[in-house]
C-alpha cells in the first residue's frame, strides 16, 4: 500500500482524538482507505503545554505553515478564523487534501475555501463542522442530492443543549453548567460563540447552503442565544408541556408573498411528543423534511472530542481513497440565488 502523509493543525479536545485513534488503529485506517497513514507533524501553540498522552511529543511543532505545506492531507482543528483560514489556503496550494471542524470559518469564507480546493483539484471535506458525529454534512451534500429539501431543523450546539438541560434537572447555575460543558469538551475555545447562538448560526449557514444548494453566510442567519433565558423560563416551558430548546432552522417558502429562504438560530419551546424535544445534554439531532423523501430524523453525540473525531476520520478515510483510487469529494453545488427573507415573512 502508498503511504499518504497527514499533517494536524491542532491538538486540542478534537485533534488530540484524531491523532489517537489514527494511530491505535493504523492498520483499519490502512485497510479502509487503501493507505497507510503516517502522521508527520501536529502544529500546536504551545508545545510544552501539558497534552493528552497519546499523542506523541516528538510529532509536536509549532511550525504551522511547514506542516500545512508538506503533506497530502491536511487536517484543520484549530477553530477560528485567522491563522486556520491562511493555512488551509496554503495546504490547499500546496496540493494537499483538507479537513477542516470550523464551521465558523466556513460559515465566513465558504466559497473561498470552496475556490482554492476546485483550483487545487483537491477534496475538501467538513463533515464535522456540523452536529459532530452526525453525517447530517454527507446527507445532506450527498444522500439529499436526489431530492429537493424544504426545510431542516434542528439542535445542532452541545454546548447550549447541555446547559438548558443542566439548568432544568440540577438546578446548576448558567455559570456551572457552562463550566461542566466546558469540561466535557463541548464548548469553543471562546464559548460565547455557543452561548450567544453564533456556533448554531455558522452550523446553519453550512446546512442551508447544502440544503438549497445557495450561499447562505454568517450574516444571512437572524441569530439569539440562551444568556437571558433563565430557570424560571425553564420550569414554564414544562409546565406547559414543552422543552426549551436552542433551535437552528432552514426553511424554503415559495408563495405569493415570499420566495426565498430563511434561516434563523433561536430559544423555542418544543412540544414534549415533538422528536426534537426528547434531545437532552450534548446530543444533538437534525429534521429533514424533503419533497419526495418526507421526513428524515439524525441523532446522535453532537460534541466532545471523541464523537468530533468519528466525523473527521470519515473524511480522511475518503480524502485517502481518492488519493489512492482516484474521484473527489463534490464541489460546491451552489446553483440557486434564493433571496434570505426578512424575519417578518420567514
Ligand atoms: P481546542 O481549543 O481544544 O484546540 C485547539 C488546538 O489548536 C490546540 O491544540 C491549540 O494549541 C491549537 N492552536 C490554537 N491556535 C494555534 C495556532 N495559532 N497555531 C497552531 N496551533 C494552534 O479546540 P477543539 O479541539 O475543541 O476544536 C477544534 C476545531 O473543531 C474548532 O474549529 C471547533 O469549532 C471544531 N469542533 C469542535 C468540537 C468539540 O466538541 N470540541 C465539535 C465539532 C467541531 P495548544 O494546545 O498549544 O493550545
Ligand atoms: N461547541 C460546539 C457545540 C462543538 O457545543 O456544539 C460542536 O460543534
Amino acid at each position: 500500500r502508498p503511504t499518504l502523509r497527514v499533517g494536524v493543525l491542532g491538538s486540542g479536545t478534537v485533534g488530540s482524538q484524531v491523532i489517537r485513534l489514527l494511530l491505535e488503529q493504523a492498520d483499519d485506517f490502512a485497510a479502509r482507505s487503501g493507505a497507510r497513514l503516517e502522521i508527520t507533524g501536529v502544529a500546536v501553540r504551545d508545545v510544552d503545554a501539558p497534552r493528552d498522552e497519546a499523542v506523541p511529543r516528538e510529532l509536536l511543532t509549532d511550525d504551522a505553515q511547514a506542516v500545512a505545506t508538506s503533506n497530502d492531507i491536511v487536517i484543520e482543528l484549530i477553530g477560528g478564523i485567522e491563522p486556520a483560514r491562511t493555512l488551509i489556503l496554503a495546504a490547499f496550494a500546496s496540493g494537499a487534501s483538507v479537513i477542516t471542524g470550523n464551521k465558523a470559518l466556513i460559515a465566513a469564507h465558504g466559497p473561498e475555501l470552496y475556490a482554492a480546493a476546485a483550483e487545487a483539484n483537491t477534496d475538501f471535506y467538513y463533515e464535522a463542522a456540523v452536529a459532530g458525529a452526525i453525517p447530517v454534512v454527507y446527507a445532506l451534500r450527498e444522500s439529499m442530492a436526489g431530492d429537493r429539501v424544504t426545510s431542516v431543523l434542528g439542535i445542532v450546539n452541545g454546548t447550549t443543549n447541555y446547559i438548558l438541560d443542566e439548568m432544568s434537572t440540577k438546578g446548576l447555575s448558567f455559570e456551572e453548567a457552562l463550566a461542566a460543558a466546558q469540561e466535557l469538551g463541548y464548548a469553543e475555545a471562546d464559548p460565547t460563540a455557543d452561548v450567544d447562538g453564533l456556533d448554531a448560526a455558522a452550523k446553519a449557514a453550512i446546512i442551508a447552503s447544502l440544503a438549497f444548494h445557495t450561499r447562505v453566510g454568517m450574516n444571512d442567519v437572524e441569530v439569539e442565544g440562551i444568556r437571558s433565558i433563565t430557570a424560571d423560563d425553564i420550569r414554564e416551558a414544562h409546565a406547559s408541556g414543552c422543552e426549551l430548546k436552542l433551535l437552528a432552522v432552514a426553511q424554503r417558502r415559495e408563495d405569493e408573498q415570499a420566495n426565498g429562504i430563511s434561516v434563523r438560530v433561536h430559544p423555542a419551546l418544543v412540544p414534549a411528543d415533538h422528536p426534537l424535544a426528547s434531545v437532552h445534554g450534548g446530543f444533538n439531532a437534525v429534521l429533514v423534511e424533503a419533497e419526495a423523501a418526507g421526513r428524515l430524523m439524525f441523532y446522535g453525540q453532537g460534541a466532545g472530542g471523541t464523537p468530533t473525531a468519528s466525523a473527521v476520520l470519515s473524511d480522511v478515510v475518503a480524502a485517502a481513497a481518492h488519493r489512492v483510487n482516484g474521484g473527489q469529494a463534490p464541489r460546491e453545488s451552489s446553483y440557486a440565488d434564493l433571496p434570505i427573507l426578512p424575519p417578518e415573512l420567514a
